[in-house]
């Protein structure tokens, strides 16, 4: 659509702005801002068009943009074209992802590049390294309290050794995942110290009162995010003798995007580690971009506003680059970060399914698939361009913010549920041998999180001690199976470093001053590399989980039906401890595949007729891909392993 106000404006901002820049190669450039200029105007008016600096910040944005393309490399440019041109690329079942935290891996960049042969192995092709930008030491939140958004952790290296990184990345075709924290900064950031000095531009980066009224009103509605270690939403700043809005820990000043210079700042950190080689940006804490008094301050619009408006901005200077939103919300909440288009992802092409998650440690908890039956149905279907991260462990706690109507559904009173699923995985339940540990107990209304290790939560770690040979191998089967779940059920599966050799909690946290009083640290250990080698010899606990899963990615690589095109059916069956759902080819043709999980730890019986009713498993004789052998079919059950998984060629 041509509109004339908007187009002016560009004509008038371009005018100057070609003094500048006269020999560049724009001819892209200038496409994209003109498909897109339209929205981008649209949604910075929405957000700051009653300012009296609308069209100066406006230009400044525009600037930003086109110096951050002049600053891409041709390579990554190339790179855009390609990505354009196949769009759907990031949907294809090939990706396999891996997070981790790169001192604790590798201790430092130039290290990690050593351990990329390992990741290669286990079939990891894209890697997310979790923050690595200057923190001050001991008050960083593990990255997320940023002193310098463009400079790399003295601890972990140089710039330098980043392009290094990302070049040899690109050579392996793998994907480079990097954060951008959107939401705060540190309270040592540039911005806050000058804030502090009394500079009014900048203390208009962030949200800063004089006095509690404010802070006051926004606290009737805001819930507290670390209530043990960082209790309220505000705290006092001395020396500038003013209240300061801390969302998070109380060192994590939260950005006030109601100011346009701040939402400019964070496109230029974007495109700045776009152009440094990241394929992929995830936005850390999405939710929470906006905040209004009278609100929980979570999934504003305006915060979708501002994230549309950053999609925009990207796709213009680096339309290559996806995002992923960070945004552990409700269902409902969390497909908005998406966006409102009713195919592209007009938002985040990514998003965390931290649902998925919890509702699967209920599965493993219970022995049950009925809550994960009715919750799913509650996650709506994900627009065709997007897809979602599914992950069985991250850096951070497994909340359960399931929906209070699907427990009762699954037959289950809310409170007592999730009560018996903390007890089980603290170890409290006498029948439970997880090792887990509470995180962020709220005292007002007993909510709590859970840390700790997969392995730990799984019992290997009580097993071990106990040297019970049945409850270790039902610890590497529950490890397994839930990897497989993630695999094979669409989206981008995500890796926790670790997880693949079956890493115990690590207590030495409880030694570090800095660490301490955040127990989340208790899964974030220092690799342990001699472990690794374990992998190579036969009948060890290393080599069962990480061959197993190797050979999951490597076989979920082959399956078409495993990409993520919205491309599935769940089935229900009468059995409430197995789970069941059918992948077919995106073209809705063959082969399709159906999945059957066993959540209980003793075997189960499948009745094939109803499967047959519905035009599964026709024939006597089929293939399991996962376990690469033919199942009979002739009888009219089949017996599911305890803890099974099954997928089977139909
Ligand atoms: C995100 C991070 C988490 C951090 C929080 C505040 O949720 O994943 O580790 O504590 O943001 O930055």
């Amino acid at each position: 659509m041509y509109e004339q106000v908007s187009h002016s404006l560009l004509n008038d901002i371009l005018t100057e702005i070609e003094v500048e820049i006269k020999d560049a190669n724009l001819q892209y450039f200038y496409t994209r801002l003109g498909a897109n200029f339209y929205a981008i105007y649209s949604l910075f008016h929405q957000l700051y068009g009653r300012r009296d600096d609308f069209k100066p910040q406006l230009h400044q944005l525009v600037k930003v943009l086109i110096k951050s393309y002049i600053a891409r490399s041709p390579s990554l440019r190339k790179l855009d074209l390609t990505r354009e041109k196949n769009h759907n690329w990031f949907l294809d079942q090939q990706w396999v992802g891996y997070a981790l935290y790169c001192k604790e891996f590798s201790g430092d960049l130039k290290g990690l590049q050593n351990k990329l042969s390992y990741l290669q192995d286990l079939g990891i092709n894209v890697l997310h390294i979790m923050p690595i930008l200057d923190c001050p030491k001991g008050k960083s939140d593990g990255g997320y309290a940023v002193r310098d958004f463009k400079k790399i952790n003295n601890d972990v290296g140089t710039i330098e050794d980043l392009d290094e990184l990302a070049a040899n990345l690109k050579k392996r075709d793998t994907l480079l995942v990097l954060d951008v924290v959107v939401n705060h900064t540190s309270d040592e950031h540039a911005w806050a110290i000058q804030a502090r000095a009394g500079d009014k531009k900048y203390q208009d980066y962030y949200y800063v009162f004089d006095d509690r009224s404010m802070p006051d009103l926004y606290e009737e509605t805001m819930p507290e995010i670390f209530p043990e270690n960082a209790p309220g939403n505000f705290t006092w700043d001395a020396t500038m003798d003013k209240w300061v809005m801390t969302v998070f820990n109380e060192y994590q000043w939260d950005l006030n995007y109601q100011n346009p210079a701040v939402f400019i700042e964070m496109v230029g950190i974007i495109l700045f580690w776009a152009n440094h080689g990241a394929d992929v940006i995830r936005l850390d804490a999405v939710a929470f971009l906006w905040k209004k008094i009278g609100s929980t301050c979570q999934n504003e619009r305006e915060a979708h506003l501002i994230l549309q408006l950053m999609k925009d901005c990207c796709q213009v200077t680096a339309p290559g680059v996806l995002f992923i939103a960070e945004a552990i919300v409700a269902p409902v909440e969390v497909i908005k970060y998406f966006g409102e288009d009713a195919i592209n992802a007009k938002e985040c092409e990514i998003a965390y399914n931290a649902t998925l998650m919890a509702l699967l440690w209920e599965a493993v908890a219970t022995k049950k698939s009925t809550l994960l039956n009715y919750a799913i149905r509650s996650i709506p279907d994900k627009l065709d361009r997007a897809t979602w991260l599914n992950y069985v462990r991250c850096h951070d706690d497994i909340g359960l913010g399931f929906d209070d109507n699907d427990i009762r559904l699954a037959g289950y009173e809310p409170t007592l549920h999730r009560q018996f699923l903390l007890n089980h995985y603290t170890g409290q339940s006498p029948d439970s041998i997880a090792r887990g540990i509470a995180f962020g107990t709220n005292k007002k209304n007993g909510d709590a999180r859970i840390a700790g290790s997969l392995a730990s939560l799984a019992g290997l770690e009580t097993a071990i001690e106990k040297n019970d040979l049945a409850a270790i191998n039902r610890s590497i089967d529950t490890i397994l199976l839930l990897h497989g779940f993630i695999l094979a059920f669409g989206g981008i599966p995500l890796i926790y470093y670790g997880d693949a050799i079956g890493t115990l909690n690590d207590q030495a946290y409880l030694e570090d001053d800095y660490k301490k009083n955040d127990n989340r640290w208790i899964h974030r250990p220092a690799m342990n590399w001699q472990q690794t080698e374990l992998r190579a010899e036969k009948g060890t606990i290393e080599q069962r989980i990480f061959s197993g899963l190797k050979k999951m990615i490597a076989t979920r690589k082959e399956i078409t039906a495993f990409a993520d095109h919205n491309n599935r059916e769940l089935i229900v069956l009468d059995n409430p401890h197995l789970f069941c759902f059918v992948r077919f080819d995106g073209t809705g043709r063959y082969p399709r595949v159906l999945v059957i999980c066993n959540f209980d730890h003793s075997e189960q019986q499948l009745d094939i007729s109803s499967l047959r009713k519905l035009g599964l498993l026709q024939h006597n004789s089929v293939k399991d891909l996962f376990a690469d052998e033919s199942l009979d079919l002739s009888a009219s059950f089949i017996n599911i392993r305890p803890q099974g998984m099954y997928w089977i060629e139909t």
